[in-house]
């Protein structure tokens, strides 16, 4: 297996050479790679205006909206709601006067107070009450707005500014309220933060590809075509033991009838099934359950691909307690028994891993592995 060591290029498969590029930073989300990253490997591979490009786990679609930027077209697909909703709203066309005339009528509108009864617990000590009263109430007007679209990009604008004024911190999986946070008065906030995101859509300069998102499960593609991508760039979930069911259940709560599923590191819901095991410390039952489940993905990537397309896969090694899981390797195992091979692997970040925070069990290597099919 040829590696390659690119450490230089560790920060663009994490969110944050995002923040700074329009559109791609309305919506956190730190599970994501980077706009440079999928540039870069699109230049890698030859891909431009014409070419098909899908990523099975698209988060909240910086694969489809930096094809929307070269001209590739593209078909993202994730499991979870709200980055689906994340990507629809980040690739859609904008009717600019629209924009700014629903923004007049919003921010013309006086305030009333909504009840916060039938809100969690959790939801209430999310916020400070005044700005959660904001949020209720431009929830409301927001989701009058007439135009589909013009409603998605109004209410994605509400969510990313209802986090960024709450007392929710992300960390490692974990959600937490930090009380001492300081929050901004939250009506100036939403108004300048969609002042931000007309301005984006005006400057940013798109070709005019074929974008799609679906929220479906990747283990099934029936609703592909065989044969129709040039190539697959994606970044599976890792396989760790860090639960993100509660991470986004704010957003959930707020935003989408708290309808999400439950939404885990791993892939799919086989490892339920094992989650006993799990529970006894038997940590490979896990492992076992999270490549079952890419298997399944990676023979419906294998038939959806063209003949020589290529498959780009970002994999990060597993820590348990009781070691380093070595990701790629069985990833690449299973790769070639579904018909692929590998052409190099690219060795982007070294992390120490611990046990217990603080006792280092070794290294967790995160690699970008090429593949074609043959
Ligand atoms: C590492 S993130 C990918 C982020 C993406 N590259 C971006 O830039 O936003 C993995 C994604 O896979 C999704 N996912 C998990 N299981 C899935 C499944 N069975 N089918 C489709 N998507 C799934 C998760 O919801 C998550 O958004």
């Amino acid at each position: 297996m040829m590696v390659e060591e690119r450490l230089e290029l560790g920060r663009l498969v994490t969110f944050i050479p995002n923040k700074r590029i329009p559109i791609h930073n309305w919506f956190y989300y730190k599970e994501a790679f980077s706009r440079d990253f999928v540039a870069l490997v699109s230049r890698q591979l030859g891909l431009g205006e014409g070419s098909w490009v899908l990523d099975p786990f698209c988060g909240v679609g910086t694969t489809q909206l930096t094809g929307k930027e070269l001209g590739i077209n593209t078909v993202g697909v994730d499991v979870a709601e709200l980055p689906v909703f994340a990507s629809q709203v980040k690739t859609a066309n904008y009717d600019v006067e629209q924009l700014k005339r629903i923004s007049e009528k919003v921010f013309s509108e006086k305030f009333r107070r909504l009840s916060l009864g039938g809100l969690s617990r959790l939801v209430r000590r999310a916020f400070p009450k005044h700005v959660l009263e904001d949020v209720l109430f431009f929830r409301e007007i927001v989701e009058n707005i007439e135009d589909e679209t013009a409603r998605g990009f109004f209410k994605l604008g509400l969510i990313s500014a209802a986090m960024k004024a709450s007392y929710v911190v992300k960390n490692g999986g974990l959600l937490r309220i930090v009380k001492e946070r300081n929050v901004p008065p939250f009506r100036k906030f939403y108004r300048n933060r969609i002042k931000r995101m007309i301005k984006d859509v005006e400057a940013f300069k798109m070709l005019n590809p074929k974008v799609t998102t679906f929220k479906a499960d990747s283990r099934n593609l029936r609703f592909l075509e065989d044969e129709m991508f040039d190539a697959v760039i994606t970044s599976p979930p890792y396989l760790n033991k860090i639960e993100y069911t509660k991470v986004y259940s704010v957003e959930n709560e707020l935003f989408f009838k708290g309808s999400e599923p439950m939404l885990r590191s791993y892939i799919g819901d086989s490892v339920r099934r094992t989650e006993d095991s799990e529970n006894t410390g038997n940590m490979p039952a896990i492992v076992k359950a999270y490549f079952q489940d890419l298997r399944r993905v990676l023979s419906e990537l294998h038939r959806v691909l063209k003949k020589n397309g290529a498959g780009v896969f970002v994999i990060a090694q597993g820590v348990f307690p009781t070691g380093v899981v070595e990701t790629e390797k069985i990833f690449v195992e299973i790769a070639e028994e579904t018909g692929f091979e590998t052409e190099r692997l690219w060795l982007v970040n070294r992390r120490v891993a611990t046990r217990d925070r603080v006792v280092k069990i070794g290294y967790a290597d995160e690699y970008v592995v090429f593949t074609r099919k043959p």
